[in-house]
């Protein structure tokens, strides 16, 4: 698996190496390097560079993730809104959207995976889909029967949650270690001590690297690239908490933003600070890391957790052990945009490479 995500990260090096020393825009910077990463694990083909179509899915996914407000939050647990106001709510533009990006889908999967799927033997993600189909039959109450129309938005979820996601946090990532040099500067003798200067990082690594899972808990905290949790919920029934009661039918919405940025949990929560995660033995503590919810929790909790750390784990770090980022402006802006995404405001990065070839 880590072969896949390498070959895309091999390009990102090569990117920053041909830009060495001058002002890179990041806003973006990761959206087809980590589509082209999730795309190669799903599907088991990657594009080659610059492939036109893969650049229109990840703007294509970029916009429908970029459709916000509260119309539209409250469409998807009020039918009604859908169903007579779905202009002006911005429901229909996010709906249209979503069947755009799955048309693109189908086209790049038909341009890059040649035909000869054998039944019982899948070569991938789409083609498992299809063995189910096969396997439940008529059973017209499975999400695998063709009348309920899953795969589109199966599909849909992971290849949006996992692109947007991911590369959102890589640009914030990289905002703060210039931001706080010195967690730069700890994170890359981390990586010099464990991995060394010329091989590739690999997943193995990832348990010794104490100080690297500390800042990688930090990112999370502090971006909070997810304020509101995703999708909204409604009590289904009614209910009390903390002496609240909750009726039925009741929204609710996850504060993350809030949780990960409580004084009376974090102490000072405005520092980018992974020390405190750590104990004084420079263990990672437990009872404090679990207080991060950037994944959030319980039956809808991230499906694609341990792939996104994967992933973050090998960008960050091999990008940290080739070079190290400096900001061209002396006090970037740290504000994240509102809405469903938090997303960094519009940066620009130089990249200097530690070592001569
Ligand atoms: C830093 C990276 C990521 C963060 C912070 C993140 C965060 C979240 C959050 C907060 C939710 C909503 C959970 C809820 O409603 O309670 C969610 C759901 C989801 N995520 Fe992620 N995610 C990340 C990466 C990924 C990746 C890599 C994938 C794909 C493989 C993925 C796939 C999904 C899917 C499919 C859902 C919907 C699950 C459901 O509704 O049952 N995510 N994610």
């Amino acid at each position: 698996m880590e072969n896949r995500i390498h070959e895309e990260i091999e390009e990102v090096l090569e990117m920053f190496k041909a830009q060495e020393g001058k002002p890179l825009k990041m806003k973006d910077f990761f959206h087809v390097s980590i589509l082209n990463a999730t795309w190669s694990l799903f599907m088991g083909q990657r594009f080659e560079r610059g492939n036109e179509k893969l650049k229109h899915l990840a703007e294509a996914i970029h916009e429908f993730c970029t459709i916000d407000g509260f119309l539209v939050q409250l469409a998807m647990l009020v039918p009604a809104i859908s169903k007579y106001i779905p202009v002006y709510s911005g429901f229909q533009r996010q709906l249209d959207g979503l069947v755009a990006n799955y048309k693109f889908m189908e086209e790049a999967y038909n341009e890059t995976l040649p035909p000869g799927h054998v039944q019982g033997q899948p070569r991938n993600f789409k083609e498992a889909w299809m063995d189910q189909v096969e396997l439940i039959g008529d059973d017209k109450t499975s999400s695998f029967h063709p009348s309920q129309n899953c795969y589109p938005k199966t599909a849909g979820d992971v290849f949006m949650s996992s692109m947007e996601s991911v590369s959102t946090t890589l640009e914030w990532t990289l905002l703060y270690m210039c931001c706080v040099p010195e967690v730069q500067k700890k994170l890359q003798a981390e990586i010099d001590q464990m991995i060394g200067t010329t091989r590739s990082p690999l997943l193995i690594d990832r348990p010794r690297m104490t100080y690297m899972d500390a800042v990688t808990s930090e990112l999370l905290r502090f971006s909070t690239i997810t304020p509101m949790n995703g999708p909204w919920r409604r009590a289904t029934e009614d209910g009390e908490y903390k002496g609240y009661t909750i009726p039925r039918n009741t929204f609710l919405v996850a504060n993350t933003y809030a949780l990960h940025h409580d004084p009376e949990v974090w102490g000072d929560p405005e520092n980018f600070r992974p020390e405190r995660f750590l104990t004084s033995d420079g263990k990672i503590d437990k009872n404090v890391s679990s207080q991060v919810l950037a994944f959030s929790t319980g039956k809808r909790h991230c499906i694609g957790e341990n792939l996104a750390r994967d992933q973050l784990f090998l960008y960050i770090v091999s990008i940290l052990q080739k070079f190290t980022v400096t900001c061209t402006n002396e006090n970037p802006s740290l504000v994240g945009s509102p809405g469903m995404v938090r997303y960094p405001q519009a940066f620009e990065l130089i990249f200097t490479s530690r070592f001569n070839d």
